[in-house]
């Protein structure tokens, strides 16, 4: 399987995440792959969840996020994992955020079809998950400019976000 590397979400598009998995106070917030830790602090700083899991395999991104969650002083919210998200605990866990690959996505997907409960919200940025249907498809960047030529990675500049809820993603 080919190396996912560090693209951070943008923070405008790590809020439009978590807005549109209506992230609250009940909610345990999962990031699997989780960079520098930006979107787990924003769920637990700005949207007030319960809490914030983290697993992220790349030691300078681990140690950059556990000197970031102690200096905000976040360290009873946020838990990180320096550990393969293929093993990830998904126990509690209410929302689960992706921003891998389509490959990963589809690998990981059994693993969530058997541990996850219901009601819980799968956020995946740019990639679906295939043979699951979505609630919604948003797209978080700004209109699509047509002008532009269809770039090598154009389409992160629309930043699409899908919406999974289980168990309506396997209907
Ligand atoms: C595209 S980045 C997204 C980072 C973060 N979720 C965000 O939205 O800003 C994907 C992250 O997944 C991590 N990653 C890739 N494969 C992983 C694995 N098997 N286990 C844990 N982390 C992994 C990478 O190191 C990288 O930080």
């Amino acid at each position: 399987m080919s190396v996912i590397p560090w693209v951070p979400s943008p923070n405008n598009i790590v809020k439009k995440m978590l807005q549109i998995a209506q992230v609250g106070q009940e909610d345990v917030v999962c990031d699997l792959g989780s960079g520098d830790a930006r979107l787990l602090i924003a769920a637990v700083e700005e949207f007030k969840a319960k809490k914030g899991i983290g697993y992220e395999l790349r030691e300078y991104l681990y140690q950059a996020s556990l000197r970031e969650i102690e200096k905000r002083n976040l360290g009873d919210k946020i838990e990180l994992h320096k550990r393969n998200l293929y093993e990830a605990d998904l126990t509690g866990v209410s929302v689960v955020t992706l921003y891998l690959s389509n490959e990963a996505n589809n690998l990981l997907r059994p693993k969530l079809e058997r541990e996850l409960r219901y009601g819980t919200r799968v956020i995946s940025l740019i990639f679906k998950i295939d043979n699951w249907q979505t609630n919604s498809l948003t797209w978080g960047g700004d209109v699509p400019d047509f002008r532009m030529p269809p770039l090598y990675g154009f389409a992160y500049l629309y930043y699409p976000i899908y919406l999974y809820t289980i168990p309506d993603a396997f209907k």
